[in-house]
């Protein structure tokens, strides 16, 4: 039996323990930082759910690009996104990702598709949508929730904000020896060209840039391993819960 998927629309059950121990837990920043793995990491460790927002975006610009729509036009967008249902069904590793109800988790990681969901994330009333979504995906606490705004935008008052950083060259070297994307011409340079470019358009659109929230601890990776990356998150959880610290 596997976790519930949380679905478009759908209410999450209540809390039936303290806020406190549930919290929301907001893992903000730029692509290639790490935050998937991260938050897979938190949730299966404090028996959160992981939902990766991000996937939704990728959703919906696979939609556009099946349906032959341009990503500039909102209006169109939002149309779409009303005859659209996203779902994320949480795993020990990720998200399964539903679109209409069809599993598209190894579509939506394509370029093109990549390429799209940073494009069609500028618009500000499609982001409402989006939001009005993650929201409820999260309402009852319990969650890791991963992407751009979430300490910002969709969660502002979550118990725990972790944005997480590193240079770009870092970030995109990672990217290249995880094999992502998986086409062999590709070349380490290319790849981080590409992270740039998805950089300043997350950081630089007038609707929820990427920032980290006044109050998100600040985690900048790029000296540090990725055994390092989750202790320091772990700790910062446990501090947030009440749970001694692992020496
Ligand atoms: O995290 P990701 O690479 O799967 O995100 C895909 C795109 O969606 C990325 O270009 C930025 C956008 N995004 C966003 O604007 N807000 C979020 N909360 C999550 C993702």
């Amino acid at each position: 039996m596997g976790t519930p998927a949380a679905e478009t629309g759908s209410i999450a059950k209540p809390a039936t323990t303290k806020r406190r121990e549930r919290p929301v837990i907001a893992i903000d920043g730029p692509a290639g930082a790490g935050k998937s793995t991260l938050a897979a990491y938190l949730a299966r460790r404090f028996g959160f759910l992981n939902l990766e927002t991000g996937a939704m975006y990728r959703a919906l610009a696979l939609k556009a690009i099946d349906n032959d729509l341009g990503f500039d036009d909102e209006d169109e967008l939002l149309d779409l996104a009303g005859r659209t249902r996203i779902a994320l069904k949480p795993q020990l590793e990720g998200n399964i990702v539903l679109l209409d109800g069809v599993d598209v988790s190894r579509r939506v990681r394509d370029g093109d598709v990549t390429a799209a969901a940073s494009r069609v994330s500028v618009h500000p009333r499609l982001r409402e949508w989006m939001v009005d979504q993650q929201r409820l995906m999260g309402a009852s606490g319990g969650v890791v929730m991963e992407g751009r705004d979430i300490g910002t935008v969709v969660f502002p008052d979550a118990e725990v904000k972790i944005f997480l950083d590193a240079a770009p060259e870092v970030r995109g070297n990672r990217r290249y020896r995880q094999g992502v994307p998986a086409q062999a011409e590709v070349t380490e340079e290319a790849v981080i060209r590409e992270l740039k470019e998805r950089d300043a358009r997350d950081r630089n659109r007038s609707e929820s840039p990427l920032r980290p929230a006044a109050d998100a601890v600040i985690l900048d990776s790029t000296t540090m391993s990725l055994n390092e990356v989750l202790a320091a998150a772990e700790g910062i959880v446990r501090t947030h819960i009440g749970e001694p610290q692992l020496q």
